[in-house]
């Protein structure tokens, strides 16, 4: 798996101490909010998994999914959910999880999704944010990290579905998608 990471952007540590400071702020501002965190399949399991138990104020979890990247390394922009939401979001605060902010289609879209639901609230923790490479505007609203313009893969984020299972960020070798 390693011989395709070009340089490991971040480590495991500094990955867990920085979901930890989140997890922190999390549980300062959702104490009396009793929110509903929803992770953003696939990319956001490993990262939902360690952050939700930095969250030590009452929480529910819930899952959803996007349509997919496919097998490149670009958006194509449209964004559809698949599958149906199981729970009643109406008047709840909702906090959505997810791995990378890119173009920021697929948070724009999630984001007016569970407004129409009549979410009293909707608010965005991402893992990383590439910031040059946003074409709507949005904003997370809790961020670990800011990265360069670099497709990464690990600790959840994958391409073609591989080294999703890797605990460190890397960024993949050009050579593997060229
Ligand atoms: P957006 O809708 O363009 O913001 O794209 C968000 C999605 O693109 C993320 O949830 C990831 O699945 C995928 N993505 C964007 N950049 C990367 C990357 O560098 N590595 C792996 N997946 C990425
Ligand atoms: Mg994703």
């Amino acid at each position: 798996m390693k011989e395709n990471i070009k340089e490991i952007l971040i480590d495991a540590e500094t990955i867990q101490a920085k979901v930890a400071e989140i997890g922190a702020r999390l549980s300062e501002d959702y104490k009396d909010k009793n929110p509903i965190a929803i992770c953003i399949l696939k990319g956001s399991v490993i990262f939902f998994a360690d952050l939700i138990r930095e969250i030590k104020v009452p929480v529910e979890i819930d899952f959803i999914k996007a349509s997919s990247y496919g097998r490149g390394t670009e958006s194509s922009g449209k964004v559809e959910m698949a599958g149906d939401l199981s729970i009643d979001v109406a008047g709840r605060s909702i906090l959505l999880v997810e791995d990378i902010v890119d173009s920021g289609n697929t948070l724009k879209f999630f984001t007016e999704f569970f407004k129409e639901k009549g979410a009293s609230e909707v608010k965005i923790c991402t893992l990383l944010d590439k910031p040059e490479r946003r074409v709507v505007d949005l904003e997370a609203d809790y961020t670990c990290f800011e990265i360069p313009d670099e497709f990464v893969v690990g600790y959840g984020l994958d391409y073609a579905q591989q080294y999703r299972n890797m605990p460190e960020i890397g960024i993949l070798k050009e050579s593997c998608y060229m």
